[in-house]
């Protein structure tokens, strides 16, 4: 058994660590950020992890709400599930500002959310909230309380959670026995495909192919029954997984797995090219906004999305290269990016007809911040990394 380390994006912060002073700035946290692919599982995960209090906590500043696309796919996925499962009560681990639970009724619905300032927002909202993280405890606390879950429902978390092996065996625990355990994490193959080192930080403690997600569940007596290949977060995985046994198998599993093999997903060989691709794309990205600057343009990033924080700590690019970054969420305005420490301001103050490119920290949203700036596109134009640098006009 061994773990083969594939990427160094070299010393990271805290993805999501906006600072707002100067002595937060000097005690600045940062780690390595390293990638390994464990041969025998087929996991790939970060080398050493972050201690979870520091990522997630009471100044948590991810609004899953924010987004018209994120609103739309959690309204749309409430509705799928309720329509195939009819579950009589919900669980969600990660319920972050109650975007996906809101669809569900409050009495028969529990919300686990470890960052104190979303708990209380899920708490207003009347849902009995669970501010802890998901742990053996917490499942015996709640199955012992409220009894097994007929949905166990996540996005975006379990691949925050360390401890694999213990999160889904206290999934497996919780889950009552004709249940259902959906999860959606963004995928390993799409970012292999994608080249978008960028969903490689602090919070995302593994990255999933549904090969290894099948190897881990099968320890806690779980087993994938369908696999869903979603758009959100720049091509996600929607896993449907029950007590082993308990559904028909259907053939997306299958032909999950199948695409993964051909893409090399088992194998060293090809997480080595993906580490070269990632080499490649810093030097050019840097040399494309360098040439810019050298012109005199005026470079902004839109989104200050934790994946700009890998981009940036990973390529130095700072405020010689981007003036400032723009970004909707209130919490992060008026702070500095982590590690790089650009300034964040509201779009309103800052997207205007001065700027002449912007770099898209949030490339996950192209198509609606395509639509949204239309005026902007007139004069300037937008650049992404993904899947390669380019310029995008309209
Ligand atoms: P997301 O890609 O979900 O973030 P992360 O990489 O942290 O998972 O991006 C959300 C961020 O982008 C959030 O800070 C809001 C910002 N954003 C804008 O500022 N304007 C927009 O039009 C969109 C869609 C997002």
């Amino acid at each position: 058994m061994s773990k083969v380390k594939f990427l160094d994006l070299g010393s990271q912060p805290i993805a999501n660590n906006f600072l707002d002073n100067k002595s937060k700035i000097k005690n600045e946290y940062k780690f390595n950020l390293s990638v390994v692919f464990d041969e025998e599982t087929k996991l790939v995960s970060l080398e050493s992890f972050v201690q979870p209090e520091l990522m997630f906590n009471d100044s948590y500043v991810y609004y899953s709400s924010l987004s018209k696309t994120m609103r739309s796919h959690f309204y749309d996925t409430a509705n799928l599930l309720k329509k195939d499962f009819s579950p009589k009560n919900v669980l969600e681990i990660g319920s972050n500002d109650g975007v996906f639970l809101k669809n569900f009724p409050f009495n028969t619905t529990i919300s686990v959310e470890p960052c104190g300032n979303f708990a209380r927002i899920t708490t207003a909202m009347g849902y009995t909230t669970y501010s802890k993280f998901w742990t053996k405890g917490l499942s015996e606390t709640i199955t012992t309380k409220h009894g097994k879950q007929d949905l166990i429902f996540s996005a975006n978390c379990m691949c925050h959670i360390q401890d694999l092996k213990s999160a889904f065996a206290s999934v497996s625990r919780s889950l009552s026995p004709t249940g259902v355990f959906v999860f959606e994490d963004p995928s390993l193959l799409k970012m292999m495909e994608r080249g978008s080192y960028d969903q490689i930080y602090d919070e995302h403690a593994h990255m999933f192919s549904v090969t290894a997600l099948q190897n881990l569940l099968k320890n806690s007596g779980l087993e994938i029954f369908k696999v869903q290949n979603i758009t959100v977060h720049g091509g996600s995985n929607r896993i449907f997984a029950c007590p082993e046994g308990t559904r028909k198998i259907d053939r997306s599993v299958r032909e999950n797995l199948d695409r993964e093999e051909n893409a090399g997903l088992g194998n060293i060989d090809a997480y080595i090219r993906f580490s070269e691709k990632v080499s490649q794309s810093k030097t050019q990205l840097v040399q494309v906004l360098s040439e810019l600057k050298r012109k005199g343009c005026k470079i902004v990033s839109y989104g200050a999305t934790s994946k700009l924080t890998t981009v940036f700590n990973y390529c130095q690019i700072g405020t010689d290269l981007i003036d400032y970054i723009v970004d909707t969420t209130y919490d992060k305005q008026g702070k500095l990016s982590p590690g790089m420490h650009i300034p964040v301001i509201s779009p309103e103050e800052g997207f205007d007809s001065t700027v002449d490119f912007a770099f898209l920290g949030a490339w996950n949203y192209e198509k609606e911040i395509l639509s949204n700036e239309k005026e902007f596109l007139n004069n300037g134009r937008f650049i992404s990394h993904v899947p390669y640098v380019r310029f995008i006009k309209n």
